[in-house]
């Protein structure tokens, strides 16, 4: 299990979600972030939404997979993120130990999706 963490623009994340849906991947949080990259908020303020000192505003993903699904969520991310100018994000890619369903109990493969 793999925990997949996005930081795309925000004017990517409709299309975004649009495509993992199209590979069926339905689970995912959505948190408004702000973030600079390499160019530290600079080169990027054309496109942003918001400054706030070095910050730009983005959107970050969180999505929590069984492995077979790690290529298609990162096809997806990254079709739909991208625009091919600085500043359209990065993937994260962290091992999961665990993932645990609450309302059964279920846990790892079977309380991911
Ligand atoms: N190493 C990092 N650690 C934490 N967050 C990061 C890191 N790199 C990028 N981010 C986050 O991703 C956002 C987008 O990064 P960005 O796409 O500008 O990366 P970059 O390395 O500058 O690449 P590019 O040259 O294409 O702009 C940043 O605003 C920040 O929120
Ligand atoms: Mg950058």
């Amino acid at each position: 299990m793999k925990y997949i963490i996005a930081i795309i623009q925000p004017d990517r994340l409709q299309e975004t979600l649009d495509l993992l849906e199209e590979k069926e991947i339905h689970l995912v949080t959505v948190c408004p972030v702000m973030g600079r990259g390499r160019q530290k908020g600079v080169a990027e303020v054309y496109r942003s939404h918001t400054e706030a000192g070095n910050l730009l505003k983005k959107v970050k993903l969180e999505i929590a997979v069984n492995d077979a699904y790690v290529n298609p969520t990162v096809e997806a991310i990254t079709q739909g993120g991208r625009t091919g100018s600085v500043g359209d994000g990065k993937i994260f890619i962290l091992d999961l130990e665990e993932c645990i369903r609450i309302r059964t109990g279920e846990t790892g493969g079977v309380a991911i999706g």
